[in-house]
């Protein structure tokens, strides 16, 4: 039996993903096989310590920017497990980058050492503060992203784009990609098959 605060945030993000998600097309081929995979089994609910950073004090107001739709319940499903998130620093954070340093943090739901433990999947949540550009980065597995405030992506075959609170984004495999956040805070999901 999945812990009912993770099963809420799963079930709200697939109505939205897969709400914006173009039939058809790879977004919507990786969502789908993030979302079976959460059908399909369990994982064992891992304790992780919860652990906040300075950034989180950006939670709240990030929380608060989708009004409406569906996003506005998977923003409401996150805020329900927020404190029983390790929210932690990009494990190659640079304490040089003082705007990066202090200005993100990720918090890993389903995956290895995740909220809940499984080695199939990586679904987590990054906020930013406003004006803070995460570093460029990529890993093998495909990714879709759903934002619940506003912010910029870009890959190396896309021009920097707001999706909107419509849209998604999508990261090819292996794919050099970031994302900023404006003058307000950033706050997404990403969701990937491993
Ligand atoms: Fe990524």
């Amino acid at each position: 039996m999945r812990d009912p605060v993770v099963q809420r945030f799963i079930e709200a993000s697939e109505v939205a993903v897969m709400a914006a998600a173009e039939p058809g097309s790879p977004a919507e081929a990786v969502a789908r096989e993030v979302f079976g995979r959460c059908r399909a089994r369990v994982g064992r609910a891992q304790e992780v310590p919860p652990a906040m950073l300075p950034v989180c004090g950006w939670l709240e107001e990030a929380l608060d920017s989708a009004t409406e739709g569906p996003r506005r319940a998977v923003a409401d499903a996150l805020e329900a497990m927020v404190d029983k998130l390790e929210w932690e620093r990009r494990d190659a954070a640079d304490p040089a980058n003082r705007s990066f340093y202090d200005g993100h943090a990720n918090a890993l739901i389903l995956g290895p050492g995740g909220y809940e433990e499984r080695d199939d999947l990586w679904v987590g949540v990054t906020l930013m503060a406003p004006g803070v550009t995460y570093v460029d980065h990529k890993h093998p597995p495909a990714e879709v992203y759903l934002s619940l405030a506003p912010g910029e992506w870009w890959n190396a075959e896309m021009d920097w784009t707001d999706p909107g609170m419509e849209r998604l984004i999508y990261n090819p495999p292996g794919i050099l990609h970031a994302m900023r956040s404006g003058d307000r805070p950033f706050l997404a999901l990403w969701y990937l098959p491993l």
